[in-house]
């Protein structure tokens, strides 16, 4: 059985890595057991395609690097582009690796464009596809990412879903539920592994600490090592790429770091509009640390002693509602409601003035508590393989 297992951007990264780990595990042990029982080995084959749609440094290679997720077999050097242009360059060249390696299942992950690009790339070939993160909807076609799983979940296969309001929507649209499966959050695979890392490795933990915490990283400002601190990811192109939007988001956050220290490891795309826009006065002097996109280990060093996380990510909701950290959730809507329902999770919408709400709560104690939705247990990889095995 062969596998081609994709992954182009950051987010991607960490979902593909605790499949590696699990395929490289059975495919040792499933040779071993046939062997012991003189069957014929039929290989389980797997191989990475790491399509380039992020190829920084900080946004690719050192997630490779870091979660043990051994060299892509293919990279596809899609670069940057508009949409379509990035998702027709993934095709061209994706489409050449299938013809050639035959694969009997492409598996994809998340919701980023290399998602949507290789699913219908590999469905068009009649290969079979599965889709790890099936189901999630945020209802808001604006999101590039809605429209990236709608059209993934609609030729896949095997729908892997995190959560149970996976599973209605995907009921809902039409889908055979023997094509559904609840396997649960991958990415608590990775924060489980990450954590482990960390704990493990005392002298890197203390090297990362070092580089976040070191002041070249940081826009000029008082720098206070206090005890509570809160961390804010920003990249979404409905929060960053409107001047004023930007602007009001970054003014509550100076507002909010009058209290606390606030690390904010800046996207690119992040970087770039704040310096286009001239919003470089609302850092410069203020108590939010500026540093590059983090690699995943400091990141969750930084962010695992956080008192508050805001964010406009998908996973880092995820993740905070695992590690019991709140999550102001710079949105207006959110795919992984049960992040909401049952995690540490609150929306606060996009403007200053939903942040400052929020966070006026928070100040006041009045902070949400969460629990662990079901099968975030760090064993969704294992599940994942188990059935994909079962069912060639
Ligand atoms: C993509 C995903 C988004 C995900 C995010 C995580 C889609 C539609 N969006 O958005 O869901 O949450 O990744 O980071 O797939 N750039 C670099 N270096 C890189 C990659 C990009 O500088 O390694 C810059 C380029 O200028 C590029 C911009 O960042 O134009 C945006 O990159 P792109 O891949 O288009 O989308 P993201 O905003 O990163």
């Amino acid at each position: 059985m062969k596998i081609l297992l994709i992954a182009g951007a950051r987010p991607n990264f960490m979902k593909i890595a605790p499949l590696v780990h699990e395929l490289k595990a059975r495919s040792k042990t499933q040779g071993a057991w046939r062997k012991k029982l003189g069957l014929k080995s039929r290989e389980l084959e797997y191989k990475i395609v790491h399509t380039g749609q992020h190829y920084d440094y900080e946004m690719s290679k050192v997630f490779f690097e870091e979660l043990d997720i051994p060299e892509p077999d293919f990279f596809l050097g899609a670069g940057s582009g508009t949409h379509a242009v990035q998702t027709a360059k993934i095709m061209t060249v994706f489409e050449r690796v299938c013809l050639q390696e035959k694969p009997d299942v492409v598996v994809v992950v998340g919701d980023v464009n290399s998602t949507l690009a290789c699913s219908v790339t590999a469905k068009k070939l009649n290969i079979k596809v599965a889709h790890v993160e099936a189901g999630l909807r945020s209802f808001d076609m604006t999101m590039p990412e809605e429209i990236n799983r709608i059209v993934t979940d609609s030729v896949s296969d095997y729908l892997f879903v995190s959560e149970k309001s996976g599973i209605d929507n995907l009921k809902r649209e039409g889908k055979n539920r023997k094509q559904i499966f609840f396997a649960g959050n991958i990415m608590i695979d990775t924060l489980y592994y990450g954590l482990k890392k960390i704990e493990n490795k005392k002298l890197r933990k203390s090297e990362i600490e070092k580089k976040i915490l070191s002041p070249e990283l940081h826009a000029p400002g008082t720098m206070r090592h206090a005890d509570s601190y809160a961390v804010v990811t920003l990249h979404r192109p409905s929060n960053v790429d409107d001047k004023d939007k930007l602007e009001d988001i970054l003014l509550a956050l100076k507002k909010i770091s009058e209290d606390m220290d606030i690390y904010f490891p800046v996207h690119p795309r992040t970087e770039k509009n704040i310096n286009d826009f001239k919003l470089n006065y609302l850092l410069e002097g203020s108590s939010i640390k500026v540093t590059p996109p983090l690699s995943y280990l400091e990141f969750l060093s930084l962010w695992r002693d956080a008192a508050l996380v805001l964010t406009d990510s998908g996973g880092i909701q995820e993740e905070t509602t695992v590690l019991g950290i709140p999550c102001f959730t710079i949105r207006e809507n959110t795919e992984r409601p049960v992040t909401i329902k049952k995690g540490t999770n609150v929306l606060v919408g996009t403007n200053g003035k939903g942040i400052l709400k929020a966070y006026k709560r928070f100040k006041k104690g009045r902070i949400k508590k969460g629990r662990v939705p079901k099968y975030w247990d760090g064993k969704t990889a294992q599940r994942i393989v188990k059935i994909l095995i079962a069912h060639k």
